[in-house]
């Protein structure tokens, strides 16, 4: 390690995976690689790339600043969507930046004044953007349809349980969504149906239609929260710092704010010079396991902004200072997952990656031979 910390991005890994989406999808479906949130904490613009690399041939975002970021880094050829609610002035970037948007109301088709492509949102559970009621969607729709300068692009809808295998939500969503959208269909034959997230791609090829839109899945993380490889994923990112301090730690001694950790016995602790600043959250203080040569070493005290402290038992388990400390990622054949951390933290993997902040460089490399 030549620098404190840093996020490991394996951008073959991310083109593999998306390219394993888009082998498995049904009756012709194209790829939409989600990289809102700059790409799941992994650099929207290089995991963009890589996605569209491995068969993705749109792009979604949240906001209109993202889609404004991926044009500017000269990401100009594909399709994006903007699947975020947008207040005027958004619309307004969203489309000097040539993406498509999302419409759920008559009155915001009337406001978009300049061409652009789209997207008519059914509400059929999730209970956020989108209107409920499938008469003005269709309203929604013709109005888009009959507007010169407006293309009629998508039609879409958002699951809220597609990753709760077994459960009866998705489906009647499914069924809401198929049975309005064939109606649609009928009126407006070029309308591309999207509606399926990771989660549903995986488990049900009826909701493939025309387009999916995968996120969670492209960073090679389990949509499920189980084991990526479950899924032939592959997890694109590690976090990694190193042992800047080894100390022996005698029997009343503590480590970090709080005397969190007081030893009972003597052992050698080792601080790692990364903590919440970088994203590695406090409750994982005396809740985590970090690899140095290749071992789990339990993470004892708080989790400070700027370092954490590991216990490396009584004879310091041959541990030196400048090894390489791994986070999340393999070392040796062991492995600490996103999904171990979100576990511990009783959250989803989505959150780990997305938090690490920007203070952490993002390292890229492609199976790791340098570049991005
Ligand atoms: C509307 C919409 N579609 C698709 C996705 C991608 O979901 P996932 O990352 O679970 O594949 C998201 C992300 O939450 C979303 O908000």
């Amino acid at each position: 390690m030549d620098r404190r910390a840093e996020a490991r991005v394996n951008l073959a890994a991310i083109e593999r995976n998306a390219a394993r989406i888009a082998a498995g999808l049904t009756g012709g479906a194209a790829l939409c690689a989600v990289v809102k949130g700059d790409g799941y904490g992994h650099g929207a613009v290089p995991a963009a790339r890589a996605a569209l690399a491995g068969g993705a041939t749109w792009l979604a975002v949240a906001t209109a600043q993202e889609a404004v970021e991926l044009r500017e880094a000269g990401l100009t050829d594909a399709r994006v969507l903007v699947l975020g609610a947008l207040t005027p002035a958004e619309l307004g970037a969203a489309l000097d930046a040539g993406a498509d948007v999302v419409a759920w109301r008559e009155a915001f088709v009337a406001g978009i004044g300049r061409p652009a492509g789209v997207h008519v949102k059914l509400d059929t559970g999730m209970g956020r953007l989108g209107t409920r009621d499938a008469k003005e969607a269709t309203r929604v729709a013709d109005a888009v349809a009959s507007a010169p300068h407006l293309e009629l692009a998508g039609a879409m809808t958002h699951f809220a349980t597609a990753d709760e295998p077994g459960d009866d939500f998705m489906p009647a969503q499914l069924e809401r969504f198929a049975a309005w959208a064939a109606a649609l269909r009928a009126r407006h034959p070029d309308v591309l149906l999207h509606a399926a997230n990771s989660a549903a791609t995986l488990r049900d090829p009826a909701s493939h239609f025309g387009l999916v839109r995968a996120g969670i899945a492209l960073y090679g993380l389990d949509p499920f929260q189980g084991d990526p490889a479950a899924h032939g994923l592959e997890p694109a990112l590690e976090l990694r710092s190193y042992v800047a301090e080894v100390k022996r730690c005698a029997a009343g001694q503590s480590a970090g704010y709080g005397r969190r950790f007081v030893a009972d016995a003597p052992t050698v602790l080792a601080t790692v010079p990364i903590g919440y600043g970088d994203g590695v959250r406090r409750a994982l203080t005396n809740n985590a396991d970090v690899l140095v040569g290749g071992r789990r070493r339990p993470l004892r005290g708080a989790v400070s902004m700027d370092n954490v402290t590991l216990d490396l038992g009584p004879d310091g388990g041959g541990v030196r200072r400048g090894d390489d400390a791994v986070l999340i990622g393999a070392q040796d054949g062991e492995r600490v997952t996103a999904e171990e951390w979100a576990r511990r933290l009783d959250t989803i993997n989505y959150e780990i990656t997305c938090g690490l902040s920007r203070r952490v460089p993002r390292a890229y490399h492609r199976d790791g031979a340098p570049g991005g």
